[in-house]
């Protein structure tokens, strides 16, 4: 949901105005005493031992694991600004799409999705401050199934079995949920905090209640079973945001430097294939950094992937064409998935029992939100609970469906900022929501979990300061349709059920123009309307693809270091060789978790005990 911006100054009104009746505990997770508390340098010093590109979710957990070694000095290089106050606050997590925390990535136009957007065109939005896509994402936790890391592993990514993942997610996890979870499956004395929302509409509890009416259970998705209905599991430390940066960086090593707005252009590498240092302009004074031990790129799915072509390891012929020296040909860039879902099942109820703008933007929910972290300001952009299920198409133990339950919809915040940010045409979105603003609503996301269809993020040009090709192919494979169209008539038999009639609930009806050719919920509707309005979950993995040797597509090996160049690991997102089933941060921590480990263990162990 959005917010006005005069809410939104009222907002910072009252926050300062309430501090001094705010202990120093609570203040420190509105991100007020952190920011104040992470320490950044404003030049770098000539050589460091380790340069990490990107304070992101696989960044911010670097740093902070490899600065546990006094020894080791560690430069992190961000593009981005700190954090602010206002990424604290989770209901308006739309609103910083149209901010400068966001790098404002938009797709190719596309064939078959984005077929409602302005121009065919969807925004990909990526986090660009300290925290990275962490400081504007949804908060959701959700590790993956336990088969996605097994087949890692079978895949040849030896140490990748979720048996050996699974210490590194609990040792990530601060878990503040006093439901009777399986403590085998969880960490309470991680840097990242799991939390529910303070506060869930009572719509989302008859979402719960259908769950348990149509025989599931409500569970812990990332305990033993996967499949039923739950309450988000969230990054959130006591209402507020729990980032990256937040979680890994408000502390004060000496021995790590950290350096915002700091743009790297290249990674520098010499004649026999070893990364020696970066270039990198700082607020616009450019500086090449030498890394006495190893550079790693953090930088994310897109950037990480460009970094390494602007530095020459990428598709030779590509490379050649945009007259960038070839050091080393690979795969970069290739196999890039993201998780698709469906925007548009709105249903309408009578009672004031979900959000919208005039109830949210009260200025008692914001003293409630103020005082107490709580009410609906402390859901994040509206999403509340999930379901993980099978459809009929499922082959193994792993849900190939989510459900996605959302206590409001696109009309939500007024046409303040979701439809922007999601690029939504006007057209659309004044003949199918303008009529409903303000009216009460409730809508399911159903999300393909394995999505065949892929795509290819290529050089624009070789300037690094010119956004890259993003050719997602969205959609490509009818598989993915198929799959949205089973979980819409799950949604459909969800609103059926007394749980949601006692509110009355019926489907928004109003066609999508251009589908309004086909029977109203017939599956071909369907399929034409999720092609208008895909929903884009941000879960862009694969595009360093983590293999074995043996694996021509394979661009790190399985300790994340880049194949034929000394010296330069990546570790983000991009090395993901296959999509885990549901939302892919907690994955990321977990590999930044895990590849802290991998370094130390490579810098620590004495050469004669080494085997090449
Ligand atoms: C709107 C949105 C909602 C999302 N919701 C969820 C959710 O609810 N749950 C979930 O699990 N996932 C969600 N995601 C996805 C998840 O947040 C990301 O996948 C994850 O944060 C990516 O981590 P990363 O370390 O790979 O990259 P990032 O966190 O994106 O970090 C990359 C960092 O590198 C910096 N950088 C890039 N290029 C350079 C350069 N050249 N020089 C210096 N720095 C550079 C960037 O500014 C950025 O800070 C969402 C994403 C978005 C955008
Ligand atoms: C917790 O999970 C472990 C491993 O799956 C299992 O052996 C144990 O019985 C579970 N404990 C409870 C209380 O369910
Ligand atoms: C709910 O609202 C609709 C449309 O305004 C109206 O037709 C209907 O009678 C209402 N139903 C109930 C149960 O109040």
């Amino acid at each position: 949901m959005g917010m006005r911006p005069g809410a939104i100054i009222f907002l910072l009104l009252l926050i300062k105005l309430s501090a001094g009746t705010l202990n120093l505990d609570l203040l420190a997770s509105y991100g007020l005493w952190d920011s104040w508390h992470i320490r950044t340098v404003p030049v770098p010093q000539a050589k460091y031992d380790f340069i990490i590109v990107g304070a992101g979710s696989g960044g911010s957990t670097l740093a902070n694991r490899l600065s546990e070694n006094p020894n080791w000095r560690i430069l992190l290089l961000e593009a981005g600004k700190p954090e602010g106050i206002f990424n604290q606050v989770p209901l308006i997590v739309s609103f910083f799409q149209h901010t400068d925390y966001n790098w404002g990535y938009k797709l190719e136009p596309q064939d078959n999705a984005c077929l409602g957007m302005e121009n065919r065109v969807c925004p990909w939005p990526r986090g660009k401050a300290l925290g990275g896509s962490s400081t504007i994402n949804y908060m959701i936790h959700t590790r993956g199934n336990r088969l996605d890391y097994d087949h890692w592993a079978h895949l040849g990514n030896y140490g990748w079995s979720y048996e050996d993942v699974l210490p590194y997610f609990k040792k990530s996890e601060k878990l503040r949920i006093s439901d009777s979870y399986n403590a085998s499956y969880h960490g309470t004395t991680g840097k990242l905090s799991v939390e529910h929302a303070p506060y869930h509409t009572p719509i989302s509890r008859a979402f719960l209640e259908t769950g348990r009416l149509m025989g599931y259970n409500i569970l812990d998705y990332n305990g033993p079973e996967q499949v039923g209905f739950s309450y988000l599991q969230l990054n959130m430390d006591r209402g507020a945001r729990c980032s990256a940066s937040k979680a890994y960086l408000s502390f004060n090593p000496s021995n790590l430097d950290i350096i915002t707005e700091a743009m790297v252009t290249k990674v520098l590498i010499d004649s026999k294939n070893r990364a020696y240092g970066v270039k990198v302009a700082i607020k616009n004074m450019n500086y090449k950094i030498l890394a006495a031990k190893e550079v790693i790129l953090s930088a994310g799915t897109i950037d990480s992937a460009k970094l390494l072509m602007l530095s020459g390891i990428g598709p030779r012929e590509h490379l050649e064409e945009l007259g960038i020296n070839v050091l080393k040909d690979a795969k970069v860039g290739y196999n890039m998935y993201e998780h698709v879902g469906f925007l548009g099942l709105t249903f309408l109820v009578n009672d004031s029992v979900s959000l919208t703008a005039n109830t949210i933007f009260q200025l008692e929910e914001m003293w409630r939100y103020a005082i107490d972290r709580s009410g609906p300001i402390s859901i994040p952009g509206g999403a509340e609970a999930l379901a993980f299920l099978h459809t009929k198409y499922s082959t193994d133990s792993r849900p190939d469906l989510e459900l996605l339950f959302v206590g409001g919809s696109l009309n939500s915040d007024g046409d303040v900022a979701i439809r922007k940010g999601l690029g939504i045409s006007d057209n659309l979105y004044n003949a199918v929501y303008k009529p409903i603003e303000n009216v009460n609503t409730w809508s399911i996301w159903p999300i393909v979990q394995r999505p065949r269809s892929h795509g290819r993020i290529k050089l624009r040009c070789a300037d690094p300061s010119v956004p890259p090709i993003l050719d997602a192919n969205l959609l490509d494979d009818p598989y993915d349709i198929e799959i949205i169209l089973e979980g819409i008539k799950k949604g459909m038999e969800i609103s059926q059920a007394e749980p949601f009639q006692r509110y009355n609930s019926r489907i928004h009806d109003i066609p999508i123009p251009g589908c309004s050719g086909f029977m109203f919920a017939s599956d071909d509707y369907w399929r034409c309307a999720i092609r208008h309005l895909p929903s884009l979950m941000d879960h862009q993995i694969g595009t360093v693809k983590m293999g074995p040797a043996s694996d021509p597509s394979a661009v790190v090996d399985p300790e994340l270091r880049v194949y034929g160049v000394d010296g330069l690991r990546v570790v983000d997102a991009s090395i993901m060789p296959t999509m885990p089933v549901g939302h892919i941060n907690a994955g990321i921590y977990m590999i930044g978790e895990k590849a802290a480990d991998m370094i130390k263990r490579t810098w620590t162990t004495p050469k004669s005990h080494r085997c090449f």
